[in-house]
């Protein structure tokens, strides 16, 4: 690995020496041009060779790990998460997924009442869309649904778009809201929603499962006090974990699950994994490290200079939509697109064939997106140049 170059991250993202340097920690298939990182993060050679010296370590100590070293370890690796994150170490509990927190902190929300509101957009993630309905049903409250525009195209149109929906919904109690949306990968202004919402006793639960390591990522400034995140995405540690921030002002609201008798104050009443694979929250350590020496602001100047290599160019490309603007703040490394009026999911996926059966590319279509079916495009660290130049000269052909 080359040490932190001191070099401005933007220059960086164009030096192709360096990034093969990274890309080449990455141990990837060569049967295909994988541009579907979205799902979750290959661990990077120097993580992987630590998640096995750990598991190896957990299945040799058995217990007497577990019960002798595995909590303070665990303990350290969680301070060192809360302190990335700017937050306070009783604030952030490990979770298996981010999933399991969004739901835990959804489900046991208790400040909702009968005739209250609960709102959410069409392109938050369907399983917590589902547990605010499930939340709403329990207590008998109402839900609201906005749809985000599409094309989105500023900062100002998209709080607009929640401004509207909070007015027209005045009793809304519990807003969901996704950072960096699993669909067409727009990134939402989520401190200027959070601080309107707040402004009207609104509280708001931040899906952050496709936030860390990905996108600049500031949890106090995002003024919510509710976060799911994933550290098996952009952080690249092994599948199986995850995080549930709970700010200390908002721990109150959210009920303890099971008939937990666990401390009131406490955030770790309010989520019970159960068991989890030990080895898997030992390598976190090793994935941080892995991330910092990169350098998360050289990280992302990367992937977003990769995703712009291929979004900015199939924009001018007639026929083709490209559902995220070139824009500083809205975009990240994830951007979907589809042919012109080829909105169903048939000739979405029919589509996604082609692109792997012809063209050896690997994408994803993607369901929900109000203005029609897409599909996914993610470049990461072990792509390069000639990988999103190829997804543009089959764009190119197709959309002719
Ligand atoms: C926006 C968003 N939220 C939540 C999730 C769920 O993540 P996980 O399956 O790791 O729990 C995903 C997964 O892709 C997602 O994209």
């Amino acid at each position: 690995m080359p040490k932190r170059p001191m070099q401005d991250a933007h220059d960086l993202a164009r030096n192709e020496r360096h990034w093969n340097q990274i890309a080449a920690q990455y141990d990837v298939t060569d049967e295909i041009t994988n541009l579907e990182a979205g799902f979750w993060g290959i661990m990077a050679a120097p993580v992987l060779e630590a998640f096995k010296r750990h598991t190896e370590r957990v299945n040799r100590e058995n217990s007497f790990f577990a019960r002798t070293q595995f909590n303070r370890q665990a303990s350290e690796i969680r301070d060192r998460v809360a302190a990335s994150l700017g937050i306070k170490p009783a604030e952030v509990v490990f979770s298996r997924n981010a999933t399991e927190a969004l739901q835990a902190l959804i489900g046991q929300y208790n400040r909702l009442e009968a005739g209250e509101t609960v709102m959410y957009a069409d392109l938050d993630y369907p399983s917590m869309r589902q547990a605010m309905d499930g939340l709403a049903g329990r207590r008998r409250a109402d839900v609201a649904r906005l749809v985000i525009p599409e094309p989105a195209v500023s900062v100002g149109q998209i709080v607009a778009a929640y401004e509207e929906a909070l007015d027209a919904h005045p009793k809304t109690r519990l807003l969901l809201l996704t950072h960096a949306n699993n669909q067409t990968g727009l990134i939402h202004p989520v401190c200027e929603i959070t601080s309107m919402a707040r402004a009207r006793g609104v509280d708001v639960v931040v899906d952050a499962a496709h936030s860390w390591g990905h996108v600049p990522l500031d949890i106090p400034e995002f003024g919510a006090d509710y976060v799911g995140l994933n550290l098996h995405k952009w952080i690249g540690a092994p599948i199986g974990v995850g995080a549930m921030v709970i700010r200390e002002r908002g721990l109150s609201a959210i009920d303890r699950p099971h008939g937990d008798p666990g401390s009131l104050d406490s955030i770790s009443s309010r989520l019970h994994p159960g068991t989890m694979n030990f080895a898997t929250i030992l390598t976190v350590n090793d994935a941080l490290d892995f991330q910092e020496l990169i350098g998360w602001d050289n990280k992302y100047a990367r992937i977003r200079y990769l995703r712009d290599l291929w979004a900015e160019q199939a924009r001018g490309i007639d026929g083709v939509d490209v559902l995220t603007p070139n824009h500083a703040t809205l975009t990240g490394a994830i951007t979907s697109f589809r042919i012109t009026g080829r909105t169903s999911y048939e000739d979405n996926r029919a589509l996604n064939r082609t692109l792997l059966e012809d063209y050896g590319i690997f994408t994803v279509v993607r369901t929900g997106v109000s203005g029609g079916h897409c599909i996914r495009v993610t470049p990461t660290l072990y792509n390069a140049p000639p990988d999103l130049a190829k997804l543009v000269s089959a764009l190119t052909e197709l959309a002719a």
